[in-house]
């Protein structure tokens, strides 16, 4: 069983003092909640057990613990188990994906094409959302990246533009790649995000929503501020971006389509590192993909939602470099035996956002090497 206590670091916005068994190798400005598992409730026992037959010791009829310590060993979480993310200033580069963008002459069915659209990818600067808008560009969509930290949009699109030039010595029409500001979670930004996209691009067809982000505390000791902000981004982000762009589509006319990122800890429980308000949060992504795509089927807007499940960014790479015994408890639970690669999202994200899915609204496309289906 993994017992490795990691903290979850929130950069500037919590200063708690630190338990003293994980204060060595913390940073100053965090908080962490360490709760040993025996603080787990035993189930009620049965007073007639007795303890000889070995078959009986590994069913409801015994006590917790009475066939060995291996009882829910991979099926439960571990409340000791909290994950370090460092501060966004702290926060690891994620590098522009190489050799994938180059015109080729290789059979493929049109349909995939992205020409004469423009893609908006929100949390596009960094992760999953820098990657698939690489994809976007290189299936023929202009981008608009659309991000927390714009500063880092800025550099990532400007690298974007430079891969894609290099890739395509000769070529007549660049990209259009734009980077923009918004807090998901505020009103106010979207709307002001979504007006500077559209007087740089004069039109949205397609919405990724990639902002979002996870966090690791036992339910009970979860700070209600950070739930709060939690789903914020998370549901409220997808949800203001998504109605947002829906209006422009709808007051255009044209048909469009929205892919949500969703994880696969929408449709299962995440061992062992405890997250519940996350998983719930992805799954209302879901539903909300599901919903709205019904809502606006009648406008050709299509809305699906791709489920990652782990993919190594920067940011999950700095994560297991400090915690090996993460990485292997994690690629044990999957079929596939490997974490993905923010690459395997191009296709996804492609084929959902182009003409290839013109029948697929409502759906959830899962990416997690099998393991949500054993
Ligand atoms: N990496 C994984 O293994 C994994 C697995 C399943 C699902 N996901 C989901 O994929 C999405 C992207 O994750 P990632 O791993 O690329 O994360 P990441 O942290 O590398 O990138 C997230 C981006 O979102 C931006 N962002 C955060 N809060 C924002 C806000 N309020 N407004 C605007 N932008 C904001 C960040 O600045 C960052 O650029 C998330 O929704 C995440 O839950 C990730």
């Amino acid at each position: 069983m993994f017992k490795q206590s990691v903290v979850r670091a929130f950069g500037a916005i919590n200063n708690t003092a630190l338990p003293t068994t994980l204060a060595a190798t913390a940073r100053p400005a965090m908080r962490c909640f360490a709760r040993p598992l025996s603080s787990t409730t035993m189930r009620s026992q049965n007073k007639d057990y007795d303890g000889k037959d070995p078959k009986i010791a590994a069913t409801t009829q015994a006590p917790q613990g009475a066939s060995g310590s291996q009882e829910g060993q991979f099926a439960r979480t571990d409340e000791s188990v909290q994950i370090e993310y460092p501060p966004d200033s702290e926060m690891p580069k994620q590098p522009i994906v190489q050799g994938r963008g180059g015109m080729h002459f290789k059979r493929t069915l049109a349909s995939f094409s992205l020409e004469n659209k423009v893609s908006m990818v929100t949390g596009g600067a960094r992760g999953l959302g820098l990657v698939m808008g690489q994809g976007l560009v290189a299936s023929g969509s202009d981008l608009a990246i659309v991000d927390l930290n714009k500063a880092e949009a800025e550099d990532q699109a400007g690298k974007l533009i430079e891969q894609f030039r290099k890739e395509n010595p000769g070529i007549e029409q660049m990209p259009n790649i734009t980077a923009h500001y918004a807090d998901v979670a505020n009103p106010d930004s979207v709307n002001e995000a979504l007006a500077e996209v559209l007087a740089k691009h004069q039109q949205i067809d397609n919405l990724v929503t990639s902002a979002g982000f996870t966090e690791n505390f036992d339910a009970i000791s979860y700070p209600f501020d950070r739930m709060k902000k939690l789903w914020g981004v998370n549901v409220d982000g997808t949800y203001l971006f998504a109605i947002g762009v829906a209006k422009h589509l709808m007051e255009r006319k044209a048909p469009g389509s929205i892919v949500m990122i969703g994880s696969m800890s929408g449709a299962i429980v995440n061992v062992p590192q405890p997250q519940a308000p996350y998983n719930a949060a992805k799954a209302a992504v879901r539903h909300l993909a599901a919903s709205l795509a019904v809502e606006w089927a009648a406008h050709d807007i299509r809305v699906n939602c791709i489920s990652p499940g782990y993919m190594l960014t920067a940011l999950t790479r700095k994560i297991l470099d400090e915690n090996p015994q993460l990485r292997d408890q994690w690629t044990s639970l999957i079929p596939v035996g490997k974490m993905g690669v923010p690459e395997d999202l191009m296709g996804a994200v492609t084929f959902l956002l182009s003409d290839a899915s013109k029948y697929v609204t409502g759906a959830e496309l899962r990416v997690d090497g099998g393991y949500t289906v054993t």
